[in-house]
């Protein structure tokens, strides 16, 4: 009998609450039905003033807001907060945590011809130092190639750590690494001490764009991957940041997604 009350008090609160914002009392007796969830966090932590920023990203992520040249400036402060808050490490944990049990589930040929494509950039290697920085707000300021390539050319670019994981594993399984980057042919030296600096040790191919390699990004992986099962190898899963990563041809027997809402690469 108390609960009833209670939840009759509630009723009437949200109702009035309701009311205020309409007149129509037909839709009211409706409304008063649902549960009315106020969200008290976001990626932040933070009370959510930017839920259009979430939405932002989410369209971002899912491949439905394609071709975009900056985030939106109205999301600068919650995409830095997302990238150095928990909740990025988290997405890319659960990223990770799916392409290891797929994994460890394969039944693999035994004869060596098993590999993984890895991207690398924001897939391997995470340039968040270099994007953290005030004249890079997070991808909100234009991309400057100068300054990206000298940040590449420092090889100081740190282990997205859930990748790590699933490169360990992948090894561990006896499927071999092969790592595919629009990183161009002349960063190859700076990049192979990065990637051991960083815990990758071990690949089958490390493939970067060279100067005979044109077209767009799904175009230039695309080849590459092809060359890879043209020569016999069997790519049995590719984890990448970008859609370009992971569509076109040849593309794995399943691809992961890691999260990217910081720059574009069709
Ligand atoms: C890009 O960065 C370089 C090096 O900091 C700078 O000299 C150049 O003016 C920048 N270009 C643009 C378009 O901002
Ligand atoms: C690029 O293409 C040119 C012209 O076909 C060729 O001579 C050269 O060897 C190629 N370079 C590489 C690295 O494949």
């Amino acid at each position: 009998m108390r609960s009833f009350a209670l939840l009759f008090f509630i009723s009437t609160i949200v109702a009035v609450t309701v009311a205020s914002t309409s007149d129509n009392v037909e839709v009211i007796s409706q409304v008063v039905e649902i549960h009315r969830l106020r969200p008290q966090i976001g990626s932040a932590g933070y009370p959510v003033p930017q839920l259009d920023c979430l939405s932002w990203r989410l369209a971002v992520e899912t491949n439905n807001i394609q071709k975009w040249k900056l985030v939106p400036s109205s999301c600068e402060n919650y995409i830095g907060h997302y990238m150095l808050g928990k909740q990025y490490r988290h997405d890319c944990e659960a990223v990770a945590n799916a392409a290891i049990e797929y994994a460890k589930s394969l039944k693999l040929g035994g004869d060596g011809k098993d590999v993984w494509v890895f991207d690398i950039d924001e897939t391997t290697l995470s340039n968040l130092p270099y994007y953290a920085r005030s004249d890079v707000a997070f991808g909100a300021i234009p991309y400057n190639n100068t300054k990206f390539n000298a940040w590449v050319a420092e090889g100081k670019a740190p282990a997205i750590p859930a990748t790590l994981r699933v490169y360990k594993t992948v090894l561990s399984l006896g499927i071999k690494p092969v790592f595919i980057t629009g990183t161009r042919e002349s960063f190859k030296q700076v990049r192979i001490t990065n990637l051991k600096k960083a815990g990758y040790s071990n690949w089958a191919k490390l493939v970067l764009k060279g100067d005979n390699d044109s077209g767009t990004a799904v175009e230039f992986k695309s080849s590459k991957r092809t060359e890879l099962v043209k020569a016999g190898y069997r790519i049995v899963g590719n984890i990448g940041d970008q859609w370009s990563d992971l569509i076109g041809e040849n593309v794995g027997s399943r691809t992961f997604k890691v999260p990217d809402p910081m720059y574009y690469i069709g």
